[in-house]
């Protein structure tokens, strides 16, 4: 196998990522969150910056102890809403070759925000919720020429359709160049070291299936990510 960090093909390239998931305040002390780890995010700017490219790291509550196994020479910058990721991000894409959105963006935040902690004395809760701006597709549409933009997609199958054809369907939605759709379940994908990831190409054709950690994954994105600027 390839030796780790032997390559330097992506030398200067300017890479931000989006890693964690982002949480949804309910009131001061409450959120809606997801299970997101941030361990595949930080792994891919881990292996991009062993590789030579110039990494951001825009984090959403990335475990802390994924967070120690960033090196100093990974700018991070924390962020906790949907819409502070989206700020940020749109912030970095001006100076970005790279934009890799591999957080996990909660749908929808909650309307009605407790400026206190809600009590139960205060009556049965109830929360609207609000859908989010869909982040990647600001990014696409404010794509700068030359820019290769890769999304992320979480599935599970349904009876109807495979986790790679609802990738398919959702690459064209994203108008991405590269779609990394990873399999997630109870058992699968989240707060684990390895995973499962099929990467599809904007002629809808599987690019790659691995199978590893999240290391490997991340390496195998970068090989597309750097055959696609090649
Ligand atoms: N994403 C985003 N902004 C959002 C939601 C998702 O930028 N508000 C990004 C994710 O970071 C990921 C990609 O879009 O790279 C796909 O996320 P996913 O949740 O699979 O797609 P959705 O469009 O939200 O569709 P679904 O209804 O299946 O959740
Ligand atoms: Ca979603």
């Amino acid at each position: 196998r390839r030796l780790l960090g032997a390559r330097r093909d992506l030398d200067g390239l300017r890479v931000v990522i989006s890693a964690g998931g982002t949480r949804e305040p309910i009131d001061p002390v409450r959120f809606i969150g997801n299970r997101s780890s941030g361990r595949q995010g930080a792994a891919i700017a881990l292996a991009a910056a062993d590789r030579g490219a110039e990494v951001t790291l825009v984090a959403a509550h990335i475990e802390g102890s994924v967070l120690e196994t960033i090196p100093d020479r990974i700018r991070i910058t924390h962020v906790g809403t949907a819409q502070e990721l989206g700020e940020r991000m749109a912030a970095h894409a001006g100076e970005a070759d790279v934009l890799i959105m591999s957080a996990a963006v909660a749908d929808y935040r909650v309307a009605n925000v407790a400026e206190r902690k809600r009590a139960k004395e205060d009556g049965p809760l109830t929360l609207e919720l609000v859908e989010n701006e869909d982040i990647l597709a600001g990014l696409v549409a404010a794509r700068r020429p030359g820019q290769t933009i890769v999304g992320f997609a979480a599935e599970m199958p349904t009876d109807t359709e495979s986790v790679i054809e609802r990738g398919i369907r959702k690459r064209r939605r994203k108008g991405v160049e590269l779609l990394a759709v990873n399999e997630v379940g109870w058992q699968t994908g989240f707060e684990r070291t390895d995973n499962c990831v099929t990467l599809i190409g904007a002629d809808d054709a599987v690019v790659s299936t691995t199978t590893g950690t999240k290391r490997e994954v991340a390496d195998a994105l970068l090989d597309a990510v750097a055959s696609l600027r090649g």
